[in-house]
């Protein structure tokens, strides 16, 4: 069984995908856990124009006529192109951006290249629109180590699109500098004026009403309206940002993701960037009254690329990727899994042709001949040096006395733990012996919750009386999980863990000698819900360390 599975898995490393072999049964879904961990195979080019199931909503012109698929390499004679942030567009910039995405909304939906294609492509990554022979899974690029790859390389194609269209090799996709909290107009934090003008090309009509400018978007959003003030959103939109790609990301495993090999039931895991801000701003624009329920289209990964704002947003992921890799930090590097470096994606090129990305082409930007403009990044210091929040009050005062009968009195952390309506506090032991190197982290683990439903907590070190309308100002503030409700998640993956630093915020917090730590979550959102936990560890994350 074993040798067949390993011979299959060679074989879907080629082009050739078999349809399905039948079946599922007990003995090959043990097969692929056997090959996963006696062989390892990454993901094999999935052959997006063939094997698509999901046939109304996310599935390319068939039968397809380009060319055969060919592997990717970078074109070393492309122009440098600048990625600007859409606010400081000139008139001109504007005027071609316009046209860019008109001439592609204008192409026939036989062209794999057209605008709603491109949306469908998104779909079919994540929405239960692929299957791997014999998996009974469906390909999901979310909730893992490949987002940040996956989406540089949709980008990618997207504007090489867009510039053959033009006919222009210099065009570059505007970013959407939504972590700008800088007080001045024009203002980077609000939806750019330029997508919300209705008849626009790059206007869409599914949207939330209070996403529109110049109302300031809040970054920590369960979707919908806030009343939140303009000041009181930026000092939280900083503090997401600091929590989020700062303190809370400080290894490969937390930034990036966590694994997703071949045969896995989705990814284990999203990053913390990927939780939020990424998955927030989607939210925030969608339209919270859509049919389905879902936040149409942004909120909804299997619609999201259908709003031309989808682009410009993952153009400031991306460029957030970039800004990562400047931090200091000796674990601030990419995942050397050869699950993850090998791994290859099935993409359309601008000249309508299959084209295969290896994970491992992807992770250098200037190789790809493009870069961003500089902007301001006033989160990563947040006003203060890294490690020193103590100039921020703590919101629970304490002292050592305090302190100790707080612990005292916290129960363990137990499994079929939930979380619901009311706040959850519970104690866990920190590991006996600290490793000099590594990120001390909280892992959450058997999450359960209800796949169509969105799902947002906060989660709080040493804050017994966090809740709901905690501000995530306050120190103790650790990060949060945020789950985009789709359709590719039906068979919610319960070996999804769910990870945050406590390392930097431990020692910010001076409870550093401290045997337990003390922790809260709270849930809000429109859908409130049971969520149970099986387990909860604090271990050391070694994740880059050479
Ligand atoms: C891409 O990955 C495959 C195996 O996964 C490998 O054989 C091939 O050499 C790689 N190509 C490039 C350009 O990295
Ligand atoms: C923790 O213990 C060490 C060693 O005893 C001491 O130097 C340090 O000041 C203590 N930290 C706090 C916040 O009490
Ligand atoms: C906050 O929590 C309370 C229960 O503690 C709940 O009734 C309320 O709906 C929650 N508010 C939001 C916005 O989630």
């Amino acid at each position: 069984m074993r040798e067949v599975y390993a011979e299959r898995g060679f074989e879907m490393g080629g082009l050739v995908l078999a349809r399905n072999f039948g079946v599922v049964t007990w003995g090959s879904i043990l097969a692929m856990l056997i090959v996963n961990v006696v062989t390892a195979v990454p993901l094999p080019p999935p052959d997006v124009a063939e094997y698509c199931n999901s046939e109304e909503r996310c599935c390319m012109p068939r039968p397809y006529v380009g060319q055969p698929a060919h592997q990717f390499y970078p074109d070393p004679e492309l122009p440098i192109r600048i990625r600007r942030p859409v606010h400081l567009l000139t008139d001109a910039e504007v005027a071609r951006l316009e046209r860019a995405y008109q001439l592609q909304k204008d192409l026939p939906d036989s062209d794999p290249r057209s605008f709603t294609n491109q949306a469908k492509l998104h779909c079919l990554y994540c929405d239960s629109g692929i299957y791997y022979p014999d998996n009974p899974w469906p390909l999901e690029i979310h909730n893992g180590w490949f987002f940040f790859p996956w989406h540089r390389m949709f980008l990618y194609f997207h504007e090489r699109i867009l510039a053959k269209l033009l006919d222009d090799d210099t065009f570059a996709l505007p970013f959407w500098n939504w972590d700008n909290q800088t007080p001045e107009e024009p203002y980077a934090n609000v939806l750019p004026i330029s997508y919300a003008k209705s008849g626009s090309p790059l206007w869409n009509q599914q949207r939330n009403k209070c996403a529109e400018p110049p109302l300031i978007i809040d970054l920590n959003t369960i979707g919908g309206c806030t009343a939140k003030s303009p000041s009181v959103l930026r000092t939280e939109n900083d503090r997401i940002m600091y929590t989020q790609v700062v303190s809370g990301a400080m290894s490969p495993q937390l930034f990036y993701g966590m694994p997703y090999r071949y045969g896995d039931a989705g990814g284990h895991g999203p990053g913390t960037f990927e939780d939020n801000p990424h998955g927030t701003v989607h939210l925030w624009v969608g339209n919270p009254d859509s049919e389905s329920g879902m936040f149409d289209d942004m909120g909804n990964f299997g619609r999201a690329a259908r709003d031309p704002i989808f682009y410009a947003h993952h153009s400031n992921v991306d460029r957030i990727w970039t800004v990562w890799n400047t931090l200091p930090g000796e674990q601030r590097k990419a995942p050397v899994d050869p699950d993850f470096l090998d791994a290859r994606f099935t993409f359309f090129d601008e000249n309508g042709d299959l084209i295969i990305v290896n994970v491992s082409q992807t992770l250098d930007n200037e190789l790809l001949r493009f870069r961003y403009e500089q902007m301001p990044t006033g989160w990563v210091t947040n006003g203060q040096l890294p490690g020193e929040e103590n100039s921020v009050p703590l919101c629970y005062r304490g002292n050592p006395t305090k302190t100790r009968k707080l612990i005292a009195d916290t129960p363990y952390f137990k499994p079929s733990m939930v979380l619901h309506t009311v706040p959850l506090t519970f104690k866990v032991q920190r590991p006996r012996r600290r490793p000099e190197v590594g990120v001390e982290v909280l892992e959450l683990s058997g999450l359960s919750l209800i796949p169509a439903l969105q799902a947002h907590w906060e989660a709080f070190l040493f804050l017994p009386n966090g809740n709901n309308k905690t501000t995530v100002s306050c120190p103790e503030f650790i990060g949060t999980f945020n789950y985009v409700a789709h359709v590719g998640q039906a068979l919610f993956n319960r070996e999804r863990r769910w990870r945050v630093a406590l390392g930097p915020k431990i020692m910010a917090l001076g409870k550093e000698n401290y045997t337990d730590v003390v922790i809260t979550l709270a849930q809000f959102g429109p859908n409130i819900q049971p969520i149970t936990f099986e387990r909860a560890v604090v271990v050391f994350d070694t994740d880059g360390v050479e």
